[in-house]
């Protein structure tokens, strides 16, 4: 069995049956699991993580829009993407991140995830919308 970091990491997030959106999510469990065991390189992988986030909850308000959602499902899940990015830039970017500052950033994430995006995945099975491109490569 793979016991690497990212494999654990990966068996933890929920899986929203998007692709695409699945990918992202393993991809930004990785750079968690990246910070833990790579502390010397903690200010790069921060950086890059909080690019790919930001393009990341950028596509998944985007899927929202282009999926029909209702109004304030698309507000509500905009919300809890913006307290997310709050709880990334005062825990982690805005000091050497703690152990528990990690786990609790990884924790609002997994239930971002097992919560706002399973709906967002579900209303798109409902009404049948299909994402045309990858999120994280759309331009
Ligand atoms: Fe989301």
């Amino acid at each position: 069995m793979d016991q690497r970091p990212e494999a654990e990491s990966s068996r933890r997030v929920p899986i929203v049956g998007v692709k695409e959106i699945d990918d992202d999510h393993r991809e930004i469990l990785f750079f968690l699991a990246q910070i833990k065991t790579n502390k010397e390189n903690t200010p790069k992988i921060l950086d890059v993580l909080s690019t790919f986030v930001q393009k990341h909850f950028a596509a998944e308000e985007r899927l929202l829009r282009d999926a029909c959602c209702p109004k304030p499902m698309v507000d509500s899940h905009s919300r809890d993407h913006a307290r997310i990015q709050d709880l990334f830039v005062d825990g982690l970017v805005c000091q050497a991140p703690t152990c528990e500052q990690l786990d609790a950033f990884r924790v609002a994430i997994l239930d971002h995830i097992g919560s706002f995006d399973m709906v967002m995945a579900e209303w798109c099975r409902m009404v049948q919308f299909v994402p045309k491109e990858s999120p994280q490569t759309e331009s």
